[in-house]
């Protein structure tokens, strides 16, 4: 089953920081360096690297080869990666001593994602076939109707949550991947059984996936319900955690694994993506994720 994944191609320039900064105050970082990420680029690292067969969709600028490079080294088909004339998105992150971050994102050439670059994709890929998609880029909706439409299966971690969100297009997803943020906004609940609940009653037959933190994370489509306790981790920087759960998540399941598997699989790779700077870079190879499995 191939993963169809459009989505948001960036270069981190990660500020280590004692402290967030506030209105007015200027504050110095202590160290600054630059990695590959966008929350679409992680999340088709993550499921290459978990054994998916991963087609890329998205844009960058011509600065932005490095990107291209590391998508096609990590086995990711970038036929689908135009290189435009605009910059490529970046994001600036500040990284505090806790491995919690703050991120401004500048869309650049992310935002050229359109109608027509989008059906060019969708229109090579079958029934059965996953499409993946993140909320960094825009045509969310149209995305969601025609993957829909093509019989594919629509996975959607609708991450960063904004207004741009269109509601309705939850009752075309096979699944959403959401943390408590994005499940307070859903849902307008803060409990996660609740966040659940609410979503079931809107969205019936919807499979949700709500990711906790240390808390792990639990599954529900109504029927069938099932949680995964986090892995320990030595956490660095969490930049990421959420692209490489859900990468993981979906190649599993494109590789046929079972959902307990695949959220296991999931949790374990997101806990080990923590524990290196930057974010496409700290997510694991399969064989160290299957490692830490075992060892726990
Ligand atoms: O989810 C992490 C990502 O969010 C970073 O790589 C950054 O580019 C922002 O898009």
């Amino acid at each position: 089953m191939k993963i169809l994944n459009f989505g948001s191609c960036n270069i981190d320039y990660i500020y280590s920081v004692s402290h967030f900064v506030t209105a007015g105050e200027t504050i110095s970082s202590k160290t600054m360096s630059e990695h590959p990420g966008g929350k679409g680029l992680n999340q088709s690292i993550a499921a290459a690297r978990a054994g998916g067969q991963v087609y890329h969709a998205g844009n960058i600028g011509k600065d932005g080869a490095m990107l291209n490079e590391l998508l096609k080294n990590n086995g990711v088909n970038v036929g689908y990666l135009n290189v435009c004339d605009e910059k490529t998105g970046h994001a600036i992150i500040q990284l505090e001593g806790s491995g919690e971050n703050c991120i401004i994102v500048y869309p650049g050439a992310n935002d050229l994602l359109n109608e027509k670059q989008i059906e060019s994709a969708v229109k090579q890929f079958d029934k059965g076939d996953i499409c993946m998609l993140q909320n960094e880029t825009p045509c969310t909706d149209y995305i969601i109707k025609i993957a829909h439409e093509r019989g594919m299966a629509v996975i959607w971690n609708p991450s960063p949550i904004n207004d741009k969100i269109k509601l309705e297009s939850l009752k075309l997803c096979d699944y959403v991947i959401i943390n408590k943020t994005e499940g307070k906004y859903l849902s307008g609940e803060t409990e996660p059984g609740k966040i659940i609940n609410e979503l079931s009653e809107r969205y019936p037959g919807l499979r949700i996936v709500l990711t906790l933190g240390a808390e792990g994370c639990i599954y529900s489509d109504g029927e069938t319900n099932l949680s995964q306790n986090a892995y320990k981790a030595c956490a660095v920087d969490t930049t990421g955690a959420g692209d490489t759960f859900s990468g993981y998540f979906v190649a599993a399941l494109s590789n046929g694994k079972t959902l307990k598997e695949a959220l296991r699989l999931a949790s374990a790779a997101a806990a080990i993506s923590t524990e290196g700077l930057g974010a496409a870079n700290s997510i694991p190879l399969l064989n160290e994720t299957l490692n830490r499995m075992n060892s726990n």
